[in-house]
């Protein structure tokens, strides 16, 4: 099996990705959350740079609804060195899809199918995808992947929930299943994977998945992919390690408290699930806004409760 880290855009940058390659089961590929702005300032030189992504297989992606947009920023990125661009065809938040980004693309498949017609046409980097299957509708699917046929993607992520059901309800594998039948191109798997358990249930209905991305289940419990590979398994201790890491980097990063406790809690929101009676200190937790407060909280969790493996 080959697993990758979901992009997760605020959460998984440069300095989550580098510490936890560091600490845990490495993956095969990390995506970068997407860049859609043109002006490229701190943040997306320190998320693209190599110096960053060093040791890691690393693909950075793009948002855009127009092919000139598209191609600008996959030159800025080819400049960066990287010789493949991942299109997010998934992004389900309204404000994205209003501008026609997104899973916003899916919406109109012949606005879809000119844009990857010039994209692909005129591009330099090989281009793979991560999409979800449709808007709303079972038909959708079926259209949307007539237009995936006609072109070499790189990879196809499928996330395989509509863009109306945003991140929860139950992925719909029979979706799935009819991209592996109906393209010739690899695939990846892409959605609620948060057990070895649920992964082995993923595994079973469709039993030809060799690529699966991982996302907010290696939030909830960083120490996951090792349970998914057999690898060394992971301590508390480890965890500190790593939570330590990314919290020191980000003092380092940022100016000001408040900026580095909110990043960390973003983290919180679902790292919490992974120690026993977390209910305790998260509402605590997530009014902290100064560094003493979040590291005296913080501290109790790491002191006195248990990691729970899956
Ligand atoms: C907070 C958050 C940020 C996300 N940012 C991105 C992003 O930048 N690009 C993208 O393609 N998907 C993004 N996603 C979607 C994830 O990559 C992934 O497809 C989704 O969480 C489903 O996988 P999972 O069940 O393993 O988490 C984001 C999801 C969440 C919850």
């Amino acid at each position: 099996m080959n697993y990758y880290m979901a992009p997760l855009e605020g959460i998984t940058t440069y300095i989550f990705r580098r510490n936890y390659n560091k600490y845990f089961h490495t993956f095969d590929k990390y995506f970068i959350p997407f860049i859609s702005n043109t002006n490229i300032g701190m943040k997306e030189i320190m998320e693209l740079s190599r110096e960053s992504n060093e040791g890691m297989n690393t693909v950075p992606q793009i948002l855009s609804k127009t092919p000139e947009h598209f191609l600008k920023l996959a030159d800025i990125i080819a400049e960066f060195g990287y010789d493949t661009v991942n299109l997010n065809l998934g992004c389900p938040s309204k404000t994205v899809v209003t501008k026609k980004r997104g899973a916003g693309m899916l919406y109109d498949t012949d606005m879809l199918d000119r844009f990857l017609y010039e994209i692909f046409d005129k591009c330099p980097l090989k281009i793979s995808i991560k999409t979800r299957i449709g808007i709303s509708d079972d038909y959708e699917w079926e259209e949307i992947l007539d237009v995936y046929k006609k072109y070499s993607i790189e990879e196809l992520i499928i996330h395989p929930r509509f863009q109306k059901e945003f991140y929860s309800g139950k992925v719909h594998l029979d979706a799935y299943i009819a991209a592996t039948k109906a393209l010739d191109i690899k695939l990846c798997y892409n959605g609620d994977i948060i057990s070895r358990n649920a992964l082995d249930n993923i595994i079973n209905t469709c039993p030809s998945i060799d690529t699966v991305m991982l996302g907010r289940g290696i939030l909830r419990n960083p120490g996951m992919l090792n349970e998914l590979t057999e690898s060394s398994p992971v301590s508390k201790d480890t965890i500190i390690s790593f939570h330590d890491a990314v919290y020191n980097e980000y003092k380092e990063r940022f100016s000001g408290e408040v900026p580095v406790v909110s990043k960390m809690l973003e983290l919180w929101t679902y790292m919490k699930d992974s120690f026993t009676n977390s209910d305790n200190y998260v509402k605590k937790l997530f009014k902290a806004k100064h560094c003493s407060e979040y590291e005296m909280i913080v501290n109790s969790i790491f002191r006195n409760e248990d990691y729970i493996h899956n």
